[in-house]
C-alpha cells in the first residue's frame, strides 16, 4: 500500500504535462519505446530504465522542474559560455541544465572517459545509455566499492586528466557518481561539469582531486601528495606554464 502511494507521489511531481509532452515527443521521434520503472530519485532528478525500439536498455534522466534548485544550477550555468544567452527563468535553467550534462557526457565520452553513451536531449529529459547489466543497474562505488582500489585510483585520475584535455571539469566526483559495473569504473552525473573557461573550474577541479584521494585514503590506499596529482593533471595546459 505504502509504497503505492509512494510511487505515485513520485510519478505526479516527475511526469508534469509538459514532461509527458516530451517524452512523447521523444518517443515518436524514436528515442524511447517504452519506461519499464524507477532507478533513482534523487534531489534534482529521477532517473528510468526504459527501453528503445531496438530492445536496448537505456537510462531516461529527467529533472523536476517544479522542484529543483534552479539557483544552484543557475550558478554553474552563468559564466559557462556555451549557455550565455539562457535567461534566468526555472525553466530555461532546468532545460539548460539537462543540455548541459548532455555535452559534458559528449565531451567525456569522445575522450574516452568510461560514462554512459549521450544519446539525445530535450527540454528536461536526458537519454543515455543504461549501465549495468540487462536490467539490473551497476551500484554505485558507495555500495560496492571497487575490490581493486588502487587500480581504480589510478583510472579515475586518468579520466579526469582526459576530460581536463578536453577541457572539461566534472565537478562533482564522489563515490556516489561513480558506478562500479563489473569493476570497471564508471563516471555519471555530469550536470554540474563546466569548462575550463568557467570561472570557477580550477576550484572544482581541486575539489575533484580532494574528493577521490580521500576517498581511496578511506580504502586503504596510500594516496600520493595533493599537488603532485594536481600538477600531473594539469602539465601541459597552456595557462599553467
Ligand atoms: N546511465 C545510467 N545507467 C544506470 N544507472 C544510472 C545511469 N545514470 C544514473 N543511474 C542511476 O541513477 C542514480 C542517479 O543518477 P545521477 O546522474 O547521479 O543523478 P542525481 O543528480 O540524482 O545524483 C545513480 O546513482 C545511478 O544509480
Ligand atoms: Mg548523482
Amino acid at each position: 500500500m505504502r509504497k503505492d502511494k509512494e510511487k505515485f507521489r513520485v510519478f505526479k511531481e516527475v511526469f508534469s504535462e509538459s514532461t509527458m509532452r516530451t517524452i512523447y515527443k521523444l518517443s515518436s521521434d524514436g528515442y524511447i519505446d517504452y519506461i519499464i520503472g524507477p532507478i533513482s530519485t534523487g534531489k534534482e532528478a529521477n532517473v528510468f530504465l526504459g527501453k528503445n525500439f531496438d530492445g536496448d536498455s537505456i537510462a531516461i534522466k529527467i529533472y523536476r522542474i517544479e522542484t529543483s534548485n534552479f539557483n544552484n544550477m543557475w550558478k554553474y550555468i552563468y559564466g559557462d559560455p556555451r549557455f550565455e544567452k539562457v535567461k534566468k527563468r526555472r525553466r530555461d535553467i532546468v532545460f539548460a541544465w539537462a543540455k548541459k550534462e548532455l555535452k559534458n557526457l559528449e565531451i567525456a565520452f569522445n575522450a574516452g572517459v568510461k560514462v554512459p553513451e549521450p544519446i539525445t536531449s530535450r527540454n528536461n529529459v536526458l537519454i543515455m545509455s543504461f549501465i549495468g547489466d540487462s536490467e539490473m543497474p551497476a551500484p554505485i562505488a558507495k555500495e560496492v566499492p571497487p575490490k581493486n582500489p588502487n587500480e581504480w585510483l589510478k583510472e579515475i585520475l586518468d579520466y579526469i586528466k582526459k576530460m581536463y584535455n578536453a577541457n572539461l571539469v566534472h565537478g562533482d566526483i564522489s563515490e556516489y557518481n561513480i558506478l562500479n559495473f563489473n569493476e570497471v569504473p564508471y563516471l555519471i552525473d555530469f550536470g554540474q561539469g563546466v569548462i575550463k573557461e568557467y570561472p570557477l573550474a580550477e576550484e572544482l577541479l581541486r575539489n575533484d582531486i580532494k574528493n577521490v584521494l580521500k576517498w581511496m585514503k578511506k580504502l586503504g590506499v596510500k594516496t600520493p601528495d595533493f599537488e603532485k596529482v594536481y600538477k600531473e593533471i594539469t602539465k601541459g595546459d597552456s595557462r599553467n606554464g
